[in-house]
């Protein structure tokens, strides 16, 4: 059973200048929350309740403004600062620590998760004992992420970071589950042509022992990531369309926590008054109504 998991939050947001320059990436707005809120829900319907949140050195303050601990949503929260970003599986190593002898998920800041039977799926992927998870789906252009070619037995065969040439439409989306072997293999790991640990060199470790699982999001579920400014404007569109028209709203950690009744109202109480008056406390004292 994995019951812990990494945020890995950092990143300069180069792409996004100058939005980037004074806030991170993170923290920034996917329609009416801030980005770090939707794969911390991921986590959260994962029923993973230690979180390690990894930020860039000197961003520390922003986070704890937004999330300053884990009591409101009923999570332990860590935090750890990188001081220069070095590639994802960097996240193994300062998470060291905080991983100890446990098995571990990995999920992407700014990676946007939604679908029906994703919560059903993501508590079958943190049944993982031994190896490692990976999550595929299928993308119009492969070549902007790590990609995996299965077999009809959805046996991974090969995988490739951003192949130039076609391999396979299948992408490797930003949330991993790992076995606590993910440390010592990422400590061995060797920086790439582009000076960064690459994850999927960390992830060919686990397909060379035959340890490497893959599950698939169909099309009826959405993966998106957030690189650009056009990536949120997207994003932010699919999430306003879907809380207009439901009056749910996706990525309410409140509601999470409440509906995995790991929070009573008297936390939501408290979350109401440190967001203040707001459409997101509206939405709130609805729910402990
Ligand atoms: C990273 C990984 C890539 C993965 C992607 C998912 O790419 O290197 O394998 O498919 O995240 O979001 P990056 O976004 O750092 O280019």
């Amino acid at each position: 059973m994995i019951k812990k998991g990494i945020i890995l939050s950092g990143g300069m947001g180069t792409r996004m200048s100058p939005l980037t320059k004074a806030v991170n990436k993170q923290l920034l707005p996917i329609y009416d929350k801030p980005l770090i809120f939707y794969p911390l829900s991921i986590l959260m319907l994962a029923k993973i309740k230690d979180i390690l949140i990894i930020v860039n050195k000197g961003q520390l303050s922003q986070y704890k403004k937004i999330i300053p601990n884990g009591n409101n949503i009923g999570v332990n929260i860590t935090y750890k600062e990188q001081s220069s970003p070095r590639g994802l599986p960097d996240a193994f190593i300062l998470g060291q620590k905080f991983i100890g002898k446990d098995n571990v998920a990995l999920i992407l800041g700014d990676n946007f998760f939604y679908g029906q039977n994703l919560t059903k799926q993501l508590l079958n992927s943190v049944k993982l004992k031994k190896g490692a998870k990976i999550i595929l789906h299928k993308v119009n252009k492969p070549e902007l992420y790590g990609v995996a070619k299965i077999d009809k037995r959805k046996k991974v065969i090969n995988i490739k970071e951003k192949p130039k040439k076609f391999l396979s439409d299948l992408a490797i989306t930003g949330l991993y589950f790992f076995d606590n072997n993910v440390v010592n293999y990422a400590k061995k790991l060797k920086p790439s042509k582009r000076k960064e640990l690459e994850i999927v060199d960390l992830i060919n470790k686990y397909k060379k022992n035959k340890k490497l699982t893959a599950d698939l999001i169909g099309r009826g579920g959405a993966w998106l990531d957030s690189g650009s400014i056009e990536d949120f404007y997207k994003t932010s569109s699919f999430v306003s369309a879907i809380e207009n028209r439901q009056g749910f709203k996706i990525a309410c950690l409140e509601e999470i926590a409440l509906n995995n009744k790991w929070i009573s109202k008297k936390e939501v109480k408290n979350a109401i008054q440190f967001y203040g008056n707001c459409e997101y406390s509206n939405y709130l004292k609805k729910l402990i109504d």
